[in-house]
């Protein structure tokens, strides 16, 4: 007898590959929804991807297949996301038409909507169907992305032998999981909040209309402390982290925490002002944080109090099930924030 849903092969392996770690997860359908088969991140050495761009792809392709073999994944497919500078993500307002007709609009007019050549970009669609009843215009949503950033992420997994089938957008991934651990979509803004870079989605009615990638994240933290007490890059991390203690360093640390989550929330309420002007009368319900920087302490009642919104930790996992054995409860607890976008990677099926 075969089960009604697709098989663990229909999905892909999703890895994000961040400028701090590698994030990896495989899922798998099961009679009650989705369970996590394996779960893992490798730290990168400083430089080795930086907004969104790879850099030492020997380095990172290593610490993939490390992963995948300390994880014991043999599924080859995988998909993986791309952010940053290289990736133009925009929304366009177009008059009612079908896919075809759609599509050859897009491919002529382009150059109108985004600032890179043609040539030189990936391009891709979605028709958010935003016309209503009788209505003849529609919002699309459109990504390009530079091929030459794309293609040296296909070069080095292929070297790897891997097959990657699905290149994802970190925004879209983050907004997929949040579809399906929520459910319940409302207005919301999904803030990830990464080493080197803050990703704000905010939705509205399930439909995306504020998306941006901003330069700021955790590591400027651990560099400020590194710059101020002029110490290696990995001892200031671990004092950020708690992992040694602050003794007569601790108030200037938490000088350096105020102003940068100072920033952070100043940047996260210009996009909320902004959705607020454009959506009078749709008010956000809540603010959801992804990404390690979301673990800052203190940060969500600090957020909480500047916008006026409830405000919580994504749990990618919330509706899934995990063998303990297996995944360390206290584990999954601790890298939920970092693997919402991963988990919205592996959500998606290889088959479309
Ligand atoms: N408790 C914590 N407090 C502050 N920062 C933390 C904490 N835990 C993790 N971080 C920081 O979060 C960052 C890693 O988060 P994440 O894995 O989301 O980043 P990334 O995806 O690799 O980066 P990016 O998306 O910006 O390229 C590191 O800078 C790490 O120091
Ligand atoms: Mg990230």
């Amino acid at each position: 007898m075969s089960l009604p849903f697709t098989s663990k092969s229909d999905l892909v392996i999703g890895v994000d590959i961040g400028s701090h770690a590698i994030k990896v997860c495989q899922l798998k359908q099961t009679r009650k929804g989705y369970a996590i088969v394996a779960l893992g991140s490798a730290v990168l050495p400083d430089g080795a991807v930086d907004d969104g761009t790879l850099y030492d792809s020997e380095l990172v392709g290593e610490s993939i297949l490390n992963l995948f073999k300390n994880l014991k994944i043999k599924n080859k497919k995988i998909g993986f996301s791309i952010s940053g500078y290289s990736v133009i993500v925009k929304k366009v307002n177009l008059a009612v038409m079908d896919d075809a007709a759609l599509e050859e609009h897009i491919m002529e007019e382009a150059e109108q909507y985004i600032p890179f050549d043609i040539e030189d970009v990936y391009l891709d669609f979605q028709d958010l169907n935003t016309q209503g009843e009788g209505g003849d215009r529609t919002d699309v949503m459109l990504v390009a992305a530079k091929k030459e950033i794309v293609d040296d992420y296909l070069e080095m997994i292929r070297e790897l032998n891997l097959n990657p089938v699905i290149v994802d957008v970190d925004g879209f991934a983050l907004e997929n999981t949040y579809e399906y651990s929520y459910q319940k979509i409302g207005n919301v803004a999904l803030v990830d909040i990464g080493a080197s870079k803050m990703n704000i989605n905010i939705l509205s009615n399930g439909i995306s209309v504020v998306a941006r990638d901003i330069i700021v994240g955790s590591r400027q933290i651990t560099e400020q402390i590194q710059n101020t007490f002029d110490i290696e890059f990995e001892e200031a991390e671990a004092l950020k982290l708690g992992s040694i203690a602050a003794e007569d360093k601790q108030q200037e640390i938490e000088g350096i925490f105020t102003t940068t989550c100072t920033q952070w929330v100043l940047e996260i309420k210009k996009a909320i002002d902004l959705y607020h002007s454009n959506h009078p009368d749709q008010p956000l319900t809540k603010l959801v944080l992804s990404g390690g920087g979301a673990k800052v302490h203190g940060l969500t009642d600090f957020l909480a109090k500047e916008t006026a919104l409830s405000v919580e930790i994504f749990n990618p996992f919330l509706k899934m099930t995990s063998k303990k054995r297996k995944i360390d409860p206290k584990y999954l607890d601790s890298i939920a924030p970092e693997m919402a976008i991963a988990t919205g990677i592996a959500l998606r099926s290889s088959n479309i």
